[in-house]
């Protein structure tokens, strides 16, 4: 079968570093509390003048430097972010333009969290369909933009960061994307979202979250994504070599990991030092454990995501 393989991975962090310490010399918390509830020990932060599109441009140049291609073989750039350089254009034509690509199509992906793991089904089916061979696919935010840094439960959870992978369609049963699955439900608006818009208030606003019931429905969310892709491949959790999820909290991503029983060892956590990236935590983590040599050629990788919309979804890859 005609299958989205992955050619190669790389990420980039901006190089401010913001302990829990630091924070709790700011707002009414503490380094104990943040790493109890969360497992969030640092996170980065960007640059002044620094933007999303200078996050994703820097993790897709590693990218495509370890996937051994050249930008010219790219027919596609897709990036997954909920916070944009600019409202219009997309994020992605930036990049296009900056990694000096004349031809071939770039688009934005906007599913928050789940950002990344919607943007790699939409990058398996343009390539599935014949319409692209090549496609560089990108997550990157900058949630240091739109934090409250005054309001202590969501200022202390996320950070700002960038990953990417490089796709290729190649006629192969060995390896590649076997599936994603992909779900929403816009009835959960109030309990994540940012207060502000182009079209509502005219401003960018602030991320707003009930976190407790946002964990309830993680939690639910995310078994049930688990198993739709392990049914979906007639494969069990014992087949799998690595869970890559989504990094918003230590607690919901052990709960997902004890659920499918693997070994602790197996499950790539980045959220002490990463916190909550967004879109970019997957690739994130994705190229770290591909770069320090544990995810191999053949292993089969579980990736799983929820966040705002809600949106949530699970892709399933032979490496
Ligand atoms: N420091 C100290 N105390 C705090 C802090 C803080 N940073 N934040 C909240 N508290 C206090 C609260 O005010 C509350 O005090 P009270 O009991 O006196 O009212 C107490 O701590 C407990 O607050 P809860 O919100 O009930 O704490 P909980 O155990 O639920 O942990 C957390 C909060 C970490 C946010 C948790 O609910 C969680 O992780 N939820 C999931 C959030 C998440 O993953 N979101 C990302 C989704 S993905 C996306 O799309 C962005």
């Amino acid at each position: 079968p005609l299958r989205s393989v992955v050619l190669g991975c790389g990420a980039y962090l901006p190089s401010r570093i913001v302990t829990n310490e630091e924070l709790a010399a700011k707002v009414d918390t503490s380094d104990e509390w943040i790493v109890q509830r969360t497992g969030i020990r640092q996170r980065h932060v960007a640059a002044e003048g620094e933007f999303t599109s200078d996050l994703a441009l820097a993790a897709a140049r590693k990218a495509i430097g370890h996937a051994g291609i050249t930008v010219d073989e790219l027919d596609l750039v897709i990036v997954a972010t909920a916070t944009p350089d600019n409202t219009f254009p997309a994020t992605a034509t930036k990049v296009q333009h900056k990694l000096g690509m004349k031809r071939g199509f770039a688009f934005d992906v906007q599913a928050v969290c789940s950002g990344f793991v919607y943007a790699l089904g939409v990058a398996d089916s343009f390539i599935k369909t014949g319409q692209a061979k090549t496609a560089l696919v990108i997550g990157a935010e900058t949630f240091s933009r739109i934090l409250d840094w005054n309001d202590r439960q969501t200022c202390v959870l996320f950070g700002d960061g960038a990953g990417a992978v490089v796709l290729r369609g190649e006629e192969t049963a060995e390896r590649g994307i076997l599936s994603t699955h992909l779900h929403s439900e816009g009835e959960h608006y109030e309990l994540l979202h940012v207060d502000g818009g182009p079209s509502s208030t005219g401003t960018v606003g602030h991320l707003r979250m009930e976190g407790r019931k946002v964990f309830v429905h993680a939690v639910q969310r995310l078994a049930e994504v688990v198993d739709e892709a392990l049914a979906a491949q007639k494969l069990t959790a014992r087949d799998i070599d690595w869970l890559v999820p989504h990094q918003a909290n230590k607690r919901i991503i052990d709960g997902v990991g004890k659920k499918l029983a693997l070994d602790p060892r197996q499950v790539v956590v980045t959220v002490d030092r990463h916190a909550n990236t967004s879109a970019a935590s997957i690739p994130l983590a994705l190229a770290e454990a591909v770069h320090d040599g544990r995810i191999k050629r053949g292993d089969l990788v579980l990736l799983e995501a929820m966040g705002g919309g809600f949106t949530w979804g699970s892709a399933l890859v032979r490496w």
